[in-house]
């Protein structure tokens, strides 16, 4: 496979863009094609085998589309259908757990960890599970925060329902002392203020966009796919539906604005 092939990036919707926007800035020659699947999202409250078959559908059409790697930027698909799809598709396949749960193994220094992401990542315990591989010992509280999504598509991430509604939700964590929170879910970094406001300043909030943009880079590398020819990236974004909600709302979450998305179903 030619290292100049595009990566492909899929999400439950527009979150991913987060995702995205920091593959952009640390790996610049790199195309991608973005699959958002806004005629199916939220993801978070849906049960594994149904975000196990809409993951497959999608990794298959971007397989055709003929990427060299994939990104599941999405929290729930990764917990829900990142072993099996690894197992199925014959190419590197990255989720957003594993490196976020590597970025707490740096952070913490008390060993006492919050995770927070939608009811099917929490329920999952796929972020407990990863974090316990690296450090068996750690103090591990996890919470579903389910409005937090609506809320972010909504633009409401500093309002004050935002805030007490962030308060209710982190008051465990609070209460635990943990030092270190993971973001869970691909929304999350739009509400780092508020959450860093509840949790305490001092607590380090672990991105996992920015992580998993890391280690996007380090497979690549590893797998020599690498592309170094400066300035010819290219970016397609795709969306089951309303592309032109995606196209205007997208920009909240790239950080920079969208040409053009294509609109595909699949299913
Ligand atoms: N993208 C999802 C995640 O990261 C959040 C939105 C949804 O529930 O589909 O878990």
């Amino acid at each position: 496979m030619s290292d100049e092939a595009p990566i492909g990036v899929f999400d439950s919707g527009m979150g991913g863009l987060t995702v995205v926007r920091e593959m952009m800035r640390q790996l610049p020659n790199e195309s991608i094609i973005y699959f958002g699947d806004t005629a199916r999202v939220p993801y978070g409250p849906k049960s594994p085998d149904t975000v196990l078959r809409y993951s497959r559908e999608i990794t298959s059409y971007l397989r055709g589309q003929g990427v060299k790697a994939m990104v599941v930027a999405c929290n729930t698909a990764t917990a829900h259908a990142l072993p099996a799809l690894r197992e199925e598709f014959d190419l590197p396949i990255v989720g957003v757990i594993q490196p976020g749960a590597r970025a707490v193994t740096r952070a913490t220094k008390t060993r006492r960890v919050g995770v927070i992401g939608t009811a099917g990542t929490i329920k999952s315990r796929a972020y407990e599970k990863e974090i316990r591989k690296l450090l068996p010992d750690a103090t591990i509280i996890s919470q579903a925060c389910a409005l937090f999504v609506p809320l972010v598509e909504e633009g409401w991430v500093d309002t004050e329902p935002t805030r007490a509604i962030a308060r209710n939700y982190l008051a465990p964590l609070v209460a635990a002392e943990v030092d270190t929170v993971v973001l869970g879910c691909t929304h999350y970094p739009l509400m780092k203020t508020v959450i860093g406001n509840v949790v305490g300043r001092q607590v380090r909030l672990i991105d996992s966009a920015e992580e998993t943009a890391r280690e996007t880079g380090e497979i690549l590398r590893e797998n020599e796919l690498a592309n170094t020819t400066p300035n010819r990236a290219r970016y397609r974004f795709i969306a089951s539906d309303a592309p032109d909600t995606f196209l205007t709302l997208g920009e909240r979450f790239l950080g920079s604005a969208i040409d053009r998305v294509e609109a595909l179903t699949l299913g």
